[in-house]
């Protein structure tokens, strides 16, 4: 059978890239965080001052930006660089986090990543993830998972993440920044985030990542 491609949608928070990673690792698919690239674009406006209002600006900054995905053989992780640089640390700040959605919601920018998100589909055998990947990224894509868990336990793991980092920030803080990217994320006019009407739904709030990996892969199986 040819490889799959298998899209993960869901809400902020919700241990997409957790599963996005499993599933390629037991299926030796490549993993693409789409996310990632929305940060690592945010990254790059933020450090160069950019007025995110400014579109204009916005546009000449984007013909600068190459993005790409590789492997970190000291983290056994696929990871992402910007123009050179292994961004992969730096745009999981929490000065991106509360960014992003604002900078995703420009069609430009969406423009951009999903040109590439889509030439990366193209050899097949890849787990994406996101908000837009069942729906617009790869509307035919073989699988489909659509994770959600309840906001204060998608809260709880996000705080303890980001502990080492930025040990300032409070538990309603964080929840306050999830709440807000999915408000962004599903009202935006340009690819908002939804469940496509073919998707599978996991609610991982009460699943180990264990159980969830095997929920997914049976899933999966029953399609290949
Ligand atoms: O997945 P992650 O939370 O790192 O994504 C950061 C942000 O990028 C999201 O809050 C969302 O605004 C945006 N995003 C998007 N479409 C995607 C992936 C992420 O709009 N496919």
């Amino acid at each position: 059978m040819r490889p799959l491609i298998i899209a993960i949608d869901g809400y902020s928070s919700c241990g997409k890239s957790t599963l996005a990673r499993q599933l390629a690792s037991a299926l030796q698919y490549k993993y693409i965080d789409s996310g990632a690239m929305y940060r690592a674009i945010t990254y790059e406006l933020l450090r160069r001052k950019i007025n995110l209002n400014d579109l204009a600006a916005i546009r000449e900054v984007l013909k600068d930006i190459h993005l790409d995905f590789k492997y970190d053989p000291s983290s056994g992780r696929s990871v992402i660089w910007l123009n050179g640089e292994n961004v992969e640390q730096a745009i999981r700040s929490w000065e991106v986090s509360e960014a992003v959605s604002q900078v995703a919601a420009i069609p430009e920018v969406r423009e951009f990543a999903v040109a590439q998100q889509r030439r990366m589909g193209q050899q097949r055998g890849i787990v994406m993830d996101g908000r837009d990947i069942g729906t617009v990224v790869f509307p035919d894509a073989d699988v489909k998972i659509f994770m959600t868990a309840d906001v204060k336990i998608r809260a709880q793991r996000r705080w303890k993440e980001l502990q080492p980092l930025h040990p300032e920030i409070s538990l309603a803080e964080v929840e306050k920044n999830l709440l807000e990217r999915d408000r962004l994320d599903t009202q935006r006019a340009v690819s908002p985030l939804r469940k496509a009407a073919d998707a599978f739904v996991i609610d991982n709030s009460h699943l180990t990542e264990t159980q969830q990996l095997q929920i997914a892969m049976d899933y999966v199986q029953k399609i290949m």
